[in-house]
């Protein structure tokens, strides 16, 4: 059956992951992607299907609720894909303002706009409310999240995903907004912002740059390729039970500093280099303010109910990962010139 669906946030990271999946998959749905184009924008991440038929792009802000409620009445949305947010932890504790006005501000925007525009007609439609597993807060040594954990956000970040999903639970409550979100862990794979780790320590290693791990880099993190984050939102959204949550997860936990000599023998594989020229360049600098110790992912439920599993093995992905990266130097050097070098300096010197 044909629908159009909005799809927020899709010339980023993972919405263009998103954006691409669904365009090659439901050629009779009508794709629109909306996106500010904010530092973490690039349309170079759709030049692939940007000329398809059922692929529309529009620039525009989600905190602007004239634009949305215009936007809304222009298409007649059938479901909301809802990834465009700040995303960097480190950015939000520089400047939580722009997060609290996009993460929180911009959702209700769109909520507001989806209750109108389905008022009495909800029958078919779908918020659906791209998360993060960092709402839980920070685990101990043991422990998984579970989609009933209680939230407990300890970031700027975290803080403003958790007061979002709060509004898009309670729309659902209040006003009946047929919704399902979904909580992740980390991602990696191409097209990351190179503020993220792995892309950050890839393009430092393939210039000779001290890679900065912060703390004593015992921090741990759950490691999801991203094409298999876009497989799941897509079950999720075409099968999942409205008023659900959803935990995603790679079952495949991490502490930074084994992952980052993993990721530096890796590296001295692809550029030929000798053992442990990369590892050379791991430098331990300040931590993180409020840094959180430990993120894993209960993602059973998915598994049990959806039959949803990451397909990629964490080796196999970062070697994809890191030959992607290498075979688009043009992608990463355009990016990484201009602001990103105040950002760098402003975050690391
Ligand atoms: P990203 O920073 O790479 O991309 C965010 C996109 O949103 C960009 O294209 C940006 O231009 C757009 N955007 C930002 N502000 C906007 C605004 N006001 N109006 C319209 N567009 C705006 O982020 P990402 O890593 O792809 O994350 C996407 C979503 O997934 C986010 O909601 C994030 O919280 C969530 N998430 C990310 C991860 C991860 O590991 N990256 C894990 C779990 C959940
Ligand atoms: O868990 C999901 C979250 O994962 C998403 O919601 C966020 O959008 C996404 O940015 C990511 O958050 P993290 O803070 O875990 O990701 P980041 O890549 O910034 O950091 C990963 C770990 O590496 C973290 O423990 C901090 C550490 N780190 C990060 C950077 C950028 C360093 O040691 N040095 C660095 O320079």
């Amino acid at each position: 059956m044909s629908k159009t669906i909005l799809i927020t946030g899709g010339a980023g990271f993972i919405g263009s992951h998103v954006v691409r999946l669904f365009s090659n998959k439901y050629p009779d749905y009508k794709i629109v992607n909306l996106d500010k184009l904010t530092y973490a924008g690039n349309l170079e991440n759709l030049r692939d299907i940007e000329n398809h038929a059922n692929y529309i792009f529009e620039k525009g802000d989600i905190v602007d609720e004239r634009y949305i409620k215009d936007l809304f009445s222009k298409y007649n949305f059938d479901g909301v894909v809802h990834l465009a947010a700040e995303s960097h932890v480190d950015r939000s504790i520089t400047n939580p303002m722009e997060f609290i006005m996009t993460n929180v501000v911009g959702t209700v925007n769109l909520l507001n706009a989806a209750k109108d525009a389905w008022k009495g007609n909800e029958d078919g439609k779908l918020f659906y409310h791209v998360s993060t597993d960092e709402v839980y807060g920070s685990l101990g040594d043991t422990g998984l999240f579970l989609e009933t954990t209680s939230y407990d956000p300890q970031s700027p970040y975290s803080s403003s995903k958790a007061s979002s999903d709060h509004f898009v639970r309670a729309y659902g409550n209040t006003y009946g907004m047929p919704f399902v979100i979904s909580n992740c862990s980390n991602n990696y794979g191409p097209n990351q912002f190179p503020e993220k780790l792995l892309p950050l320590f890839i393009n430092n290693i393939r210039n000779g740059k001290a890679l900065p791990v912060y703390g004593d880099g015992k921090f741990t993190r759950d490691w999801l390729y991203v094409v298999d984050h876009a497989i799941a939102i897509d079950k999720i959204y075409h099968e999942g039970r409205n008023g659900e949550t959803y935990n995603i997860g790679g079952f495949n936990e991490w502490t930074n500093i084994d992952l980052i000599k993993v990721l530096c023998k890796q590296m001295d594989i692809a550029l030929g280099n000798a053992a442990g020229t990369a590892e050379n360049l791991i430098s331990y600098v300040k931590d993180r303010p409020g840094h959180d110790k430990r993120y894993a992912i209960d993602a059973n439920k998915l598994k049990n109910e959806l039959g949803w599993e990451p397909s990629l093995q964490f080796e196999e992905g970062l070697v994809k990962t890191i030959a992607w990266y290498l075979g688009n130097k043009e992608w990463m050097d355009n990016i990484t010139s201009g602001d990103y070098q105040n950002y760098y300096k402003q975050q690391y010197s």
